[in-house]
């Protein structure tokens, strides 16, 4: 929030250590004690303690007005967040211009669903249009293919240099837990060499964690970790102002009324792997299809700004690419 123990009335630095001894690091914490706890942490009557109680919360009242009223949410939002064009005219527009930054977008599909495909298509635009690195953690060997990259790049007269893009390959992550310290090595990268990284991919997303938790008894500690990645996510995601794109396979469900229910919230009868929490998690989520030999779809089924659509794709030696415009050619 921008302020710090110090700011408040009354409190010096000895004062901060005693209440850091206590485990009290910030203003709002300070603002929300009770007078009698206080007075025992710093060894003051209850008047001065409730002196300092009542400018920490005055303190942090004003901040908390200052930073959320809607307009600056609002203006904040337009200055910030950027969109990372997919390559299909159709998919950008229903998108407002493509992937957001700042925000978790979820792509999942079966096999050959054009997951990573389209994936390496945003590595290229975010470089090209928004001029901004890239990371990319891949979770399966084989996946990650630079030579694919330079392909899209090349069909629009891009010199992509593969120095851009930041990546941690399979061999590193063999359990979720590696999935998570990738996440602060990227961090760590970013801070060292100073990078300006606009879009970091996971892909697979779901895949360590359907590899490490097997049974049905692990599912509550499979939403806990998957919960913790989440978290860890979105604040990457609004710190470095960053599109966050996680692929996910869908897997069959076993009984009926689940069934029901997936058909209901993504328009087919498979389910995300990693269940509803991996499904609620993203604050987009897009599931796409492979719908004739050489025709996929894209389907936007829950975005905070953007009603359920469905839209058609291609993907072709140039990447991705809008259905009629690739057959008119
Ligand atoms: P999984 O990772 O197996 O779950 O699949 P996915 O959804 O990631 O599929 P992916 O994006 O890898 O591939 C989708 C389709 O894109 C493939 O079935 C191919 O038809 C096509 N494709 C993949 N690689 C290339 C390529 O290098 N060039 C062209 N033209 N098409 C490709
Ligand atoms: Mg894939």
């Amino acid at each position: 929030m921008g302020v710090s123990l110090t700011d408040v009335k009354g409190i010096g630095p000895a004062t901060v250590e005693k209440l850091e001894k206590a485990g009290i690091k910030s203003v709002e914490q300070l603002a929300t004690l009770r007078k009698e706890e206080l007075s025992k942490i710093l060894g003051v009557n209850l008047k001065q303690a409730g002196d300092i109680i009542q400018s920490a919360k005055q303190l942090a009242l004003d901040q908390l007005l200052e930073v959320y009223t809607a307009e600056d949410i609002k203006r904040y939002r337009q200055e910030n967040i950027k969109r990372i064009p997919t390559g299909c005219s159709a998919l950008d527009s229903v998108l407002k211009g493509g992937i957001p930054t700042m925000s978790i977008t979820v792509l999942f599909g079966e096999y050959a669903s054009g997951k990573t495909q389209l994936c390496k298509q945003l590595v290229v635009n975010c470089l090209k249009q928004l001029g901004r690195k890239a990371a990319w953690i891949e979770t399966e060997p084989g996946t990650f293919i630079p030579e694919r990259l330079e392909e899209m790049a090349s069909a629009i007269g891009y010199q992509l240099d593969l120095n851009d893009i930041i990546v941690v390959p399979a061999r590193l992550i063999g359990t979720p837990y590696n999935l998570f310290l990738a996440y602060e090595m990227i961090e760590h990268k970013m801070q060292k060499l100073g990078l300006d990284v606009g879009l970091l991919v996971v892909d697979s997303f779901s895949a360590p964690f359907r590899k490490h938790y097997t049974g049905r008894e692990q599912l509550p500690d499979r939403s806990a970790e998957i919960s913790r990645h989440m978290g860890k996510l979105d604040i990457l995601a609004s710190k470095y102002n960053m599109a966050i794109v996680l692929t996910g396979q869908v897997g069959d469900i076993p009984d009926a009324g689940s069934q029901l229910h997936a058909v209901v919230k993504t328009g087919h009868r498979k389910n995300p792997v990693g269940g509803n929490v991996f499904l609620h998690s993203g604050t987009y989520l897009i599931s796409l299809i492979k719908t004739k030999t050489d025709e996929w779809e894209a389907c936007v089924f829950d975005a905070p700004d953007i009603p359920m659509t469905k839209v058609q794709f291609r993907i072709t030696r140039e990447g991705i690419r809008d259905v009629s415009r690739t057959r008119a050619r």
